[in-house]
């Protein structure tokens, strides 16, 4: 088993655990245990996972809310239900929520545990490759409004997050590569991470894509391991997104535009992520930011693991740079991009302009 530990600033929340390995939900509680000292726990997942995964959480310290699968139903009338349960079932101060599901239930779960009785303890229990890598790490939680995504949400830390690998091979193809656009987004910023240890991530997937792609277990651990460290190293320095953490957003900008503009249904997150990732370089490229041989072999990754880099549907101009207004990094009224500069590195950029960051996509 893996361990990394999310070093928090001292004001803040506890640091927390991230363990990593296989069968780790043969154990689930007595791992958990070790991390709170909650004695009931509210278990939210989705149809999908728990029929999967829900007999290895049942307990008798336990009660499940089952929610609809789907990142439409990431929403305010799904926190209620959360909420209406806890509160039905008696859940005290000293309890815990545990999300048991991807990033869509540990987003929600979260927000519920940090809004619940002022915030109870909440763990995180990861099985998608993206939950494992990203989102359960670092404790943005969040529900998305009609106007936005993750729009209504706060910064939560879990107490302990529990990524057993074993999990991901029920995962279908698409899912799978979803989580692997999130994964090239650390190796195309682990310059700009400040992380004192060098993981060479870019080279590592290269090195290691038929391994990756076909889920080598010790291969994958090690990938995860990876992603998790240059996370908690950023978290570490910039834990409420003040100015670093943004560098985590790379091709998020063009992400949210399109999965607002698709309402949350044509593409999965790692999707509109690759395609984003795509158009960013495409942008830097043409601004001069980066060389061409960087530009080509950047693309050319996205391209080895198969990833979504295009967009199916035609936008207006106008409408698809409107709704890159609904990002959160807009500030100012200006779109705040994450732009590659260098081999592995990034910075913010503005005042583009507005031909140029379209043609980047459309
Ligand atoms: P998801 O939660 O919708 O899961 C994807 C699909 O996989 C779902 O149908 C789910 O039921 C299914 N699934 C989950 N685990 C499975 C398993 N082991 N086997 C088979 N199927 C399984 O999507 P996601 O990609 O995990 O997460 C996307 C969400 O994460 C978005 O809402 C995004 O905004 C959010 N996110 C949050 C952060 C953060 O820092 N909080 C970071 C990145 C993304
Ligand atoms: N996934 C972006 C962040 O955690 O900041």
């Amino acid at each position: 088993m893996i361990k990394v530990e999310v070093e928090l600033p001292a004001q803040s929340a506890k640091s927390y655990p991230i363990f990593i390995g296989q069968n780790l939900l043969d154990d689930v509680y007595g791992i958990i245990q070790k991390h709170t000292n909650a004695r009931r726990f509210l278990v939210v997942t989705n149809d999908t996972v728990y029929s999967l995964y829900g007999e290895k959480l049942k307990s008798d310290m336990s009660e499940f809310i089952i929610l609809p699968d789907g990142e439409i139903y990431k929403n305010m009338d799904m926190l209620n239900r959360i909420l209406d349960k806890a509160l039905e079932i008696q859940l005290e101060r000293n309890d815990a929520i545990i999300a048991l599901g991807g990033g869509v239930i540990g987003d929600m779960a979260g927000f519920a545990a940090a809004i619940y009785q002022r915030g109870i303890d909440f763990i995180q229990v990861p099985t998608t490759l993206l939950a494992q890598v990203d989102s359960s790490v670092g404790g943005k939680v969040a529900v998305n409004h009609a106007l936005g995504k993750n729009m209504i949400g706060c910064f939560y830390q879990p107490k302990v997050v529990i990524a057993d690998t074993l999990t991901l091979n029920t995962l279908d193809e698409r899912q799978f590569k979803t989580g692997l656009s999130e994964v090239l987004k650390y190796a195309y910023i682990e310059k700009s991470c400040n992380d004192k240890e060098v993981y060479n991530l870019f080279e590592f997937l290269k090195d290691y894509k038929d391994e990756i792609l076909s889920k080598d277990s010790e291969i994958l651990a090690d990938l995860i391991e990876i992603c998790c460290r240059l996370k908690a190293c950023v978290v570490n320095q910039d834990e409420k997104e003040k100015g670093l953490r943004a560098i985590l957003n790379f091709g998020h900008t063009y992400a949210h535009a399109i999965e607002n503009l698709t309402h949350y249904e044509k593409y999965t997150h790692g999707e509109a992520v690759s395609i984003g990732m795509k158009a960013i370089f495409n942008l830097a490229y043409s601004l001069d930011y980066i060389s061409e041989d960087y530009y080509i072999s950047s693309v050319q990754l996205l391209d080895d693991y198969g990833l979504i880099t295009e967009l199916i549907d035609k936008f207006d101009v106008d409408e698809f740079y409107n709704a890159m207004f609904s990002d959160k990094k807009v500030a100012d009224k200006k779109i705040n991009f994450i732009m590659p500069i260098k081999e592995k590195e990034v910075a913010k950029k503005n005042n583009i302009d507005k031909n140029l960051v379209v043609q980047g996509i459309l």
